[in-house]
């Protein structure tokens, strides 16, 4: 479980050709090429149903595809699943460990179950819990934590046997920003120590923390792929928001902005209750020369922010159709607000009767 992948000759560490699940008429996959870079993340990004835990299973070997081939870490899903399973590590939408045991105990289990001896097993359990601030609880049984204290022991489990391949299925779906920001912490240290990581999220925030390259996908297809930077450029790169420190100057600032012609602003929108100039940029150069213009002007500017498309605006601009197909919630919420109460009522119903309890 400790082996590493000793090719750094930037080879792929997961490799996906033509992958076909199909769930009686449901696509569930239909047709996957990727690629994960060793060493790297790819961020695998779609909506609610787009495929994303199919596709993770198929990679542990919980799931027979119906057509096409992967290899993780050169092995076969197909012809060499037990050596694929050990360079592996997996942490579902929801938590796999045992209700009964405490964090501590879950963790040293597992620790064990990788032949760690009993020192290491209780050292490596140990490092994790204060890692993810679980050291407190560390005694209580696991069905005393919150969901968000679920999915830390969780993370924590998959990262036991240093796996050198990841999956994280939505490892902050339904997380507070608090937590969120500690898993994406770890996540990075996971890299920085040499993981290579397949990261699903429906957030287009969260592929832009973490994610080296991005493949989006929607109704088993992948729509996108490249680098997060050229899938932003593509997108339309972000939105500056100034809040004017008169608000009753908002539209006459977006007016200026507008009349200015700056190189590549194509306009200013004034949300005169809000108090909001919002300005679609594509550089920092573009950002720099606004506020420099509203310097000039003699405006006075009480806040400035940028923000990131958001999922629904990725999906727009390379589709042209919203991310939901029209039907269903909104994908950036409808797998669960940012509270621990409300992670299990995002996993969906289908999702549930399919549970495999996996320890790599
Ligand atoms: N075991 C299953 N049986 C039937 N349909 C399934 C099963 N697993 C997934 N699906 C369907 O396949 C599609 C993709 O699901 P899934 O991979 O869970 O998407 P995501 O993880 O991106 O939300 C969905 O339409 C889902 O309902
Ligand atoms: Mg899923």
């Amino acid at each position: 479980m400790t082996t590493r992948l000793t090719d750094d000759s930037g080879t792929a560490a997961v490799e996906v050709r033509g992958l076909v699940k199909h769930y009686g008429a449901t696509k569930a996959l239909d047709g996957v090429d990727l690629e994960v870079r060793q060493g790297t993340v790819l961020g695998v990004l779609g909506p609610n149903g787009a495929g994303k835990t199919t596709l993770v299973r198929v990679l542990s070997t919980l799931v027979r595809p119906d057509a096409g081939s992967a290899r993780v870490a050169g092995y076969d899903v197909l012809r060499q699943p037990r050596q694929l399973r050990r360079v592996i590590g997996l942490t579902g939408q929801y938590a796999s460990v045992d209700e009964k045991l405490s964090g501590r105990e879950n963790l040293y289990m597992i620790g064990r179950l990788l032949d760690l001896s009993r020192g290491a097993a209780r050292a490596r359990a140990d490092e994790l819990l204060e890692r993810f601030s679980l050291t407190e609880a560390a005694k209580r049984p696991a069905m005393q934590y919150s969901g968000g204290m679920r999915r830390r022991l969780d993370l924590a489990a998959s990262m036991i046997g240093q796996p050198a391949v990841l999956y994280l299925d939505e490892p902050t779906t339904g997380l507070d920003p608090r937590t969120r920001n500690e898993v994406w912490t770890e996540v990075r240290r996971m890299v920085t120590e040499g993981a290579t990581v397949l990261l699903t999220t429906q957030y287009m925030e969260e592929a832009e923390h973490l994610a080296d390259e991005l493949t989006v996908i929607d109704r088993g297809r992948v729509i996108a792929n490249g680098r997060v930077a050229e899938l932003k450029a593509k997108v339309g790169g972000r939105t500056l928001q100034i809040t004017p420190s008169d608000k009753a100057q908002t539209a006459a600032m977006a007016a200026a902005i507008g009349a200015a012609r700056l190189d590549g602003v194509a306009g200013a929108h004034a949300d005169e209750a809000e108090g909001v100039v919002s300005v679609p940029i594509l550089s920092d150069e573009q950002l720099t020369a606004v506020v420099g213009l509203l310097g000039a002007h003699g405006f006075g500017i009480a806040g400035i922010g940028t923000h990131l498309p958001s999922l629904d605006e990725v999906f727009l601009a390379i589709t042209g159709q919203k991310a939901d197909g029209g039907k269903g919630a909104d994908p950036a919420t409808a797998a669960g607000g940012d509270t621990d109460a409300d992670m299990e009522g995002g996993t969906p119903a289908l999702e549930k009767k399919h549970e495999v309890e996996v320890r790599v």
